[in-house]
C-alpha cells in the first residue's frame, strides 16, 4: 500500500485536518502509526479504508493498494476491497458485534456474504477461525453472545471476523488500548502470529510507542495532522530527529520505569 501526500479536509467548518501524509506498507511488513489524541491517525486509516465520516473528505493525494488507485473506486469496488483485501479492527470490539446474535453466526454471515460459503462450510470455517485466534473452546464461543465474553476475548472474535474473508492488509486502530496490559500483549502476539501464518501486512495504530516498538518494522509519528517522523523503528527509537518524538520516547521511558516501580510496590504489599 502506497499513500502519497494525503490531505483530509472537513467541509463544514472548512478546515484541513491531515496535511500531507506519505507512507509505504510493504508486503508482509508492519507499520506503526503513533501520535497523541487528535493527531489524525484514525482519519488517515479511514481514508485508506474509504470510510471517512460525513463532512470529511480526501482533498488531495492518492492511496494505491496492490497497484490500484482507490481514487477511481465506485461503491462496489470499495465493498469488494474492504474485507477481501483490507480489513480493520478498532478499539471497542463490543460495538462492532450485534449483542443479540450468537458470535459464531456473525462470523458465518461475513463468510457467506464475502466468500459465498454454504451454511455448513461457513460453520466449519468459523470454528477454524475461532481456534486460529486462540479462543480456548471455539464450539462454546460459537454459541455465545457478546456480553458473555471478556474484552480480550471479544477482540479475538472481532479479529477472527476481520480476517475471515482472507484480507492481505489488516489495520488495528487502537485495537489493544482498552485491554489490560497482559491481555494487550497477548493480542499483539496474536496479530504478529497471524501476520506470519495468514500472510498479512499490518498497520498498528497506537498512542503507545511501546506497543509499536514491540512489533513494527517501520514507525510513523504524527502530530497535529502531520508526519513529524517516519523510518525504521530501530532508527527512530535510537536517533529520533524530531523534538516531539524525543519527548514521546522519554515519556515512555519514564512510564516504563513507573510501571516497574509500581509492580515492585505491589509485590512488597
Ligand atoms: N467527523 C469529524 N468531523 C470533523 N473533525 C473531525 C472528525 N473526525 C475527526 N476530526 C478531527 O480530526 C482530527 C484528527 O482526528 P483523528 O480521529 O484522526 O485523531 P486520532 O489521532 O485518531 O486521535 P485518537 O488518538 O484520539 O484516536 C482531530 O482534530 C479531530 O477533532
Ligand atoms: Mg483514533
Amino acid at each position: 500500500m502506497q499513500v502519497r501526500d494525503l490531505r483530509i479536509r472537513c467541509t463544514f467548518p472548512d478546515s484541513e485536518l491531515v496535511h500531507g501524509v506519505n507512507f509505504t506498507l510493504r508486503r508482509g511488513g508492519t507499520l506503526g502509526i503513533v501520535g497523541e489524541s487528535g493527531s489524525g491517525k484514525t482519519l488517515t486509516c479511514a481514508a485508506v479504508l474509504g470510510i471517512l465520516p460525513k463532512q470529511v473528505e480526501l482533498s488531495h493525494g492518492t492511496v494505491e493498494i496492490f497497484g490500484s488507485n482507490t481514487a477511481s473506486f465506485g461503491k462496489q469496488q470499495w465493498v469488494d476491497l474492504r474485507g477481501n483485501v483490507i480489513s480493520a479492527v478498532f478499539q471497542d470490539p463490543g460495538s462492532y458485534l450485534n449483542p443479540s446474535i450468537r458470535l459464531g453466526k456473525q462470523i458465518n454471515e461475513v463468510l457467506r456474504v464475502k466468500k459465498g460459503l454454504s451454511r455448513k462450510q461457513a460453520k466449519q470455517e468459523t470454528l477454524r477461525l475461532l481456534s486460529a485466534v486462540h479462543l480456548r473452546d471455539p464450539e462454546l464461543v460459537y454459541d455465545q453472545y457478546a456480553h458473555e465474553l471478556s474484552g480480550g476475548m471479544l477482540q479475538r472474535v472481532v479479529i477472527a471476523a476481520a480476517i475471515a474473508p482472507g484480507p492481505k492488509i489488516l489495520i488495528a486502530d487502537e485495537a489493544t488500548t482498552a485491554l489490560d496490559v497482559t491481555v494487550q500483549a497477548e493480542v499483539l502476539d496474536l496479530l504478529t502470529e497471524l501476520k506470519e501464518r495468514e500472510g498479512l501486512s499490518l498497520v498498528i495504530v497506537s498512542h503507545d510507542l511501546a506497543v509499536v516498538a514491540q512489533i513494527c518494522d517501520d514507525v510513523l509519528v504524527m502530530r497535529s495532522g502531520e508526519i513529524v517522523e517516519y523510518g525504521p523503528t530501530d532508527e527512530v527509537l535510537q536517533s529520533p530527529s524530531n523534538e516531539y518524538t524525543k519527548l514521546l520516547i522519554s515519556e515512555h521511558q519514564r512510564y516504563g520505569l513507573d510501571r516497574i516501580i509500581e509492580s515492585e510496590r505491589l509485590q512488597v504489599a
